[in-house]
């Protein structure tokens, strides 16, 4: 990461203001705090960094990122349920409570006046040394805490650990309170994404929140893995991981169109009515068509390719759309399927595999990882199926979070280990 080095003040507010409109070119709520912490890391330098949301009353742990731990790449979404309480005790919850930054030079020496205590167990675990912080509150437009972003161990130019300066309280203030306003996007968003989901739930049953929150999920972890074996630049990484979560999360928003009596059968459809529930690749695409977004245009490639097969063995193909009527072509393959759907593909299948439904029993996770891997170069792009497995880590976290009971209309992840609180 290459910090910012501001010499004046009015530079270093332009830069802010400048960084925080461009958040609202993102989309998904995960890229946008990936971003923000970035960008507060950078303006001091800080080693580390974690960002937190409010949610029912408790602050859920969203996003870590760490300089020091290569094999985090660069940021890890958090998958866990761990919550804490927006109290005195901790120091993001002493923050979110009195709605104000916190520096501390070092958290293992702390003044006299903080009566919030710093949990030293990530850095036992870690062998990390958390020394200097600030912490400060992101408030929305109406003065309300939405969240608290900590940066960990400002930098001087010789890579030695130095206190955060007064200003930079200022500074990141500044930012979180500007970057509010994407954050509050980036929650509609996925809002309104998870209601369009809930009206084709209402026709099938199997095509849940929990499902779709999972399936986004994958490919977003998925296309990361695939985008670093091919050489994707980082930049243009981050974009497409921005709109392949939300993307994906829509691939079967066409079955609006399809009858109950179809998609509510039990057991095993005629093959008249399975000709019909394909139609539902082409009613999603049709819901995107005319797109004025990049996430349109994905979301439409994804409704419409996420049934073709590698080997050509899938559906709907090229589509004959001649008097007015769709008709089904002959199936598309190998890198003729855009690769957002070959990820979403792999996704879904793994997704239901893992899942019960009408006509089966879930199947646990080593079968279904088995059974992914026998249709790699058949039904699925080999090159996808070997991200899929380079991710299990991630994969397997986010499969235990999404569960039907435990479903979240916000998506807040990863694995705990890595933090308890600071
Ligand atoms: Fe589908
Ligand atoms: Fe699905």
């Amino acid at each position: 990461m290459q910090p910012h080095q501001f010499t004046d003040p009015f530079q270093t507010i332009q830069h802010i203001l400048k960084v925080s409109e461009r958040l609202n070119e993102l989309k998904d709520l995960d890229a946008i705090l990936d971003r923000i912490l970035e960008e507060s890391r950078r303006l001091s330098q800080a080693d580390a960094g974690t960002l937190f949301l409010v949610k029912e009353g408790e602050l859920v742990f969203e996003y870590i990122q760490n300089e020091s731990f290569a094999d985090q790449r660069d940021g890890m979404k958090v998958y866990s349920n761990k919550t804490m309480r927006i109290d005195g005790k901790s120091i993001v919850g002493y923050v979110a409570l009195h709605g104000k930054p916190l520096c501390i030079d070092d958290a293992y020496d702390l003044p006299e006046d903080v009566s919030c205590k710093f949990n030293s167990e990530f850095d036992r675990q870690s062998g990390y040394r958390t020394k200097s912080m600030l912490t400060v509150p992101i408030k929305s437009s109406q003065a309300k805490v939405i969240g608290v972003i900590q940066i960990i161990n400002a930098k001087n130019d010789q890579g030695e650990v130095i206190p955060f300066t007064k200003e930079m309280g200022h500074y990141l203030s500044l930012f979180a309170n500007n970057a509010s306003v994407a954050i509050e996007q980036g929650i509609i968003t996925r809002e309104v994404v998870l209601r369009m989901v809930k009206m084709a739930e209402l026709r099938d049953p199997a095509e849940t929140g929990a499902h779709v929150q999972r399936v986004g999920a994958y490919s977003a972890e998925i296309y990361d893995s695939w985008a670093r074996a091919n050489q994707i630049d980082k930049a243009e990484r981050k974009r497409v991981r921005d709109r392949i979560r939300l993307a994906a999360m829509l691939h079967d928003v066409g079955k609006v169109g399809i009858s109950d009596l179809i998609l509510k059968k039990p057991g095993r459809l005629n093959e008249d009515e399975f000709n019909q529930i394909k139609f539902h690749t082409i009613y999603g695409e049709d819901l995107f068509t005319n797109s004025t977004s990049e996430l349109d245009e994905m979301s439409a490639e994804i409704a419409a390719n996420h049934h073709e097969k590698w080997d050509g063995s899938g559906y709907p193909g090229a589509v004959n759309r001649e008097n007015g009527q769709p008709g089904l072509g002959k199936g598309k393959s190998g890198e003729d399927i855009p690769l957002a759907a070959r990820i979403c593909a792999v996704a879904d299948v793994y997704d239901a595999l893992c899942s019960k439904r009408s006509y089966k029993t879930a199947w646990d996770a080593d079968r279904s990882v088995d059974e992914i891997q026998q249709a790699s170069g058949i039904d699925f792009d080999p090159g996808v199926v070997a991200a899929f497995l380079e991710s299990q880590r991630a994969i397997n976290a986010i499969r235990e979070y999404f569960t039907e009971e435990t479903i979240r209309d916000l998506s807040t992840a990863m694995e705990s280990k890595i933090i308890e609180e600071h």
